[in-house]
Order: C-alpha cells, then sequence, then structure tokens
C-alpha cells in the first residue's frame, strides 16, 4: 500500500496565450530590482523576450542582465549571478528559458546567502535557510524545473554534474505560454518529450503496491506525450500539441506524480555522470540509457512492466509469457524515442569505452542507485556496456 507523504507546491502557474505580459505586475510583488537570467544571444532577438523586459519595465522595474546561459549549466555563472545580486541588491531572480536558465536562477537565489561559495551547495549539503525569491517564464517543455525543488549544475573544472533540493527554490511564479515553445528546434524539443517521459518512468517504475491514482495519472501523462510527439514534430507552430507536452513537463516533475511512492532515479543518475564529462543534452543521454536500464531491472518488477506494456502501448499480451510482454513494451518505448530520431547508442555522441568505469564508479559512490532494483557499481557498468 502506498507510503505516507506530504505534498506542497505553492508555485502559482499562469498558462496560456499572452500571459508574459503579467510578467511585470508579478514580478513587482516581490521588490524592484530584478535580475533577469537567460539564454542570451539569438533568443534574446526573439519578440518574446523584448515582450518580457518591456512588461517589466513598464511596471516601474530595474532590470539587470544575466545572459549566456549555456545548456548543462556551469557554477561560473552561478558565482557571477551571485555578484551582481550582492553588488545590485536584487529583490527577485527571473529566468526566462527552460531547465538550464531555472536551475541557475535557483542556485544564484540559494548561494546568494551562503558565504561559502556556492559549489559547497552540492559537494557539502551547505543549505542557507533562505533563498531570495524566484520567477520563471517557460521556454522550453522538458524539465518540470519551474514548479519543482530540484537544481542540476555543472562544474566544467571538476567534471562533476550534481544537484540539490530544497523548498525554498521552488519557484513563487511560472508562466507558460506554449507560443514561446514555437522556436526550439526539433531536436530540442525531442530531447524536451524523452526527458518528460524520463521523470515519469522515475515515478512510474517502483516497487509499492498499490498505487492506482498515481499509475493512472502517470500512464495519461505518457499516452498523450506519444500521441502529441508526432503532431508537434510534424507541425512545430501546433499550439495545442505544444499547450499539452507544456503541461506534461509540469505535471511530469512537480513530485505529483510520485506522492506515496520510492521513486528511482538511477537513470538520472548515470546520465548525470554522462553529461558531467561529455556535455551532451540530458535527454539525448536519457533516449539511450532509459531502454536499456528497462531491460536490466524489467525482471525485478515483471508485474509492473507488463502494466506498462498493454497499457500505455496497448500490446496485446495473448499467448505470451510476462518477459515476452515485458520486453515488447521496452521495443515500443525504444522505437517511440527512435521515430523521433532521438539518439540510441553511446557512439551517436562519439562516447566509447574509455570512461565508463570511472562514470560507473562516481555514480554509485554515495550508494547503490535506484529502488526498483538496487544498482551496484558493476550493474551500472553494465547499463552502460548495453548503450555503447
Ligand atoms: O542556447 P540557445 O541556442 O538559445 O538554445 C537554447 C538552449 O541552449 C534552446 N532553447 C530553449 N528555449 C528555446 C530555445 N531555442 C529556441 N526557442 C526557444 N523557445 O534550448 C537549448 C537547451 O536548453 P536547456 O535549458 O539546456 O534545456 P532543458 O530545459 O532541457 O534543461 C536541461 C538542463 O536541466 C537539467 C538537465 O540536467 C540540464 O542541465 N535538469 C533539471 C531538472 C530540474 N531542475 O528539475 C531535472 C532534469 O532531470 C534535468 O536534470
Ligand atoms: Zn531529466
Amino acid at each position: 500500500m502506498m507510503e505516507n507523504f506530504i505534498y506542497q507546491r505553492t508555485t502559482e502557474l499562469i498558462f496560456g496565450k499572452d500571459q508574459i505580459v503579467l510578467v511585470g505586475e508579478k514580478a513587482s510583488a516581490f521588490g524592484r530590482k530584478i535580475l533577469l537570467v537567460s539564454y542570451g544571444g539569438a533568443f534574446n532577438e526573439n519578440v518574446y523576450y523584448k515582450q518580457v523586459v518591456s512588461s517589466l519595465k513598464a511596471a516601474g522595474l530595474t532590470v539587470y542582465e544575466l545572459g549566456e546561459i549555456k545548456p548543462n549549466p556551469d557554477i561560473s555563472k552561478v558565482r557571477e549571478g551571485i555578484g551582481i545580486c550582492r553588488e545590485k541588491g536584487i529583490d527577485l531572480v527571473l529566468g526566462v528559458g527552460g531547465g538550464s536558465v531555472i536551475d541557475t536562477c535557483k542556485t544564484i537565489a540559494l548561494g546568494y546567502y551562503l558565504q561559502e561559495d556556492p559549489w559547497e551547495i552540492f559537494t557539502s549539503g551547505k543549505m542557507p535557510e533562505q533563498a531570495l525569491p524566484i520567477g520563471v517564464v517557460v521556454t522550453l517543455a522538458a524539465t518540470g524545473s519551474e514548479m519543482n525543488a530540484s537544481a542540476v549544475i555543472t562544474n566544467a573544472q571538476t567534471e562533476q554534474k550534481l544537484s540539490f533540493r530544497s523548498q525554498l527554490v521552488v519557484p513563487k511564479f511560472s508562466i507558460l505560454d506554449p507560443r514561446l515553445t514555437f522556436t526550439v528546434p526539433k531536436e530540442h524539443t525531442v530531447y524536451g518529450i524523452v526527458d518528460i517521459a524520463a521523470h515519469v518512468y522515475e515515478q512510474y517504475f517502483d516497487q509499492v503496491p498499490d498505487t492506482p491514482i498515481q499509475d493512472r495519472m502517470a500512464e495519461s501523462v505518457l499516452q498523450t506525450l506519444i500521441e502529441e510527439s508526432d503532431k508537434v514534430i510534424a507541425d512545430p507552430q501546433d499550439y495545442g500539441a505544444r499547450a499539452n507536452i507544456m503541461l506534461a513537463s509540469t505535471l511530469g516533475f512537480n513530485g505529483i506524480l510520485g506522492i506515496g511512492k520510492a521513486t528511482d532515479w538511477a537513470s538520472h543518475k548515470i546520465q548525470h555522470e554522462l553529461g558531467a564529462i561529455y556535455d551532451i543534452p540530458h535527454g539525448g543521454g536519457l533516449a539511450i540509457i532509459f531502454p536499456n536500464w528497462m531491460k536490466y531491472v524489467c525482471e525485478a518488477g515483471l508485474g509492473k512492466f507488463v502494466q506498462y506494456a498493454t497499457r500505455v502501448f496497448k500490446v496485446d499480451p495473448t499467448g505470451k509469457s510476462e518477459k515476452e510482454i515485458a520486453l515488447e513494451g521496452i521495443e515500443r518505448t525504444r522505437a517511440w524515442f527512435n521515430s523521433m530520431g532521438a539518439p540510441s547508442r553511446l557512439a551517436d555522441y562519439s562516447i566509447g569505452e574509455e570512461h565508463l568505469e570511472l562514470m560507473a564508479e562516481k555514480a554509485t559512490k554515495n550508494g547503490p542507485l535506484g529502488n526498483f532494483k538496487k544498482l551496484y557499481k558493476e550493474d551500472v557498468l553494465a547499463i552502460l556496456r548495453m548503450s555503447l
């Protein structure tokens, strides 16, 4: 039966067309000085970015900008942002972007109150007791960072990609206008869809029995994603498809699908080790790893994999063993990823055997990964080898 849980999320979600004009009003509730964090470059010529800036200015706010946030964002940009916040007396950290931008905002907001270097939050678990408030304008559907307590930051110098969780950094408000995602290139759209699915899998595949509500919510998000992925690839400006994928992203990782469950997250830990060394897109790494994780662990809970195959992909169980049905569901997962053009092997990123052992070692340094099946160094190494 499901485990005890406490669930609280206080993000004001503002969803739909034209909602970004509200950003000035929403931001002004937190003070007058805003740190605006973004990818910078060509993205800031985007009409929507300009609308955000003019809405902030119309509300009489003073805007300081931190641009050039790259995918797999580096701790050095966090340090730069904290410097601006301290020098200018920033009241609100506002991100216009996807996971990389939002996670940078979260770490700046928390690191602002830490005397030590912000990397300490990741390495020694030093947690200040407060954080600057955070607002978000989402431009890419993937991580769910706009309504969750997690942030993932890379330290290129030490080749580490680490995460933290703190309720203090759950955004105060997040504006989601699906039209902002119309310009997301196909490959990032696909990485986003895979990442959303991966978040659902991490919470869906667990060993806690009798969680039908959580399971069916997860299956609904997955089925919707599969249907909408075809539409968005055919027409990147399909508002309905972009809207459904955006909602799937937020629901996929705002914690609601994992309530009362012992969630897994092993595949994400493995992908973070890949990302730390190779700077590959997060969703690209997950597309390679996840179906192999499924194959490796499925015998630890075939019933769940049968449920997945028959409910999500409508695999016909007639005359098949549980293992056959489970494997068919896993094959359908790989086929879905492939149909979108996602990578399927480490070789697609020219990654060979060189660092597999090191990655398996780093991933399990603090103990075995996951809950569906505990994975030790040898297990992680086996999954990485299956992915070559
Ligand atoms: O740099 P440009 O060329 O502008 O391209 C950006 C960006 O580099 C492009 N993009 C974003 N919105 C766009 C757009 N291009 C055109 N139009 C738009 N509207 O997309 C590129 C990738 O953006 P990024 O923010 O890196 O993507 P994503 O949202 O997938 O975030 C990935 C990061 O989040 C972490 C990942 O590890 C990775 O570092 N994660 C964060 C999580 C969380 N906080 O809860 C959970 C996830 O599992 C994940 O680990
Ligand atoms: Zn993810």
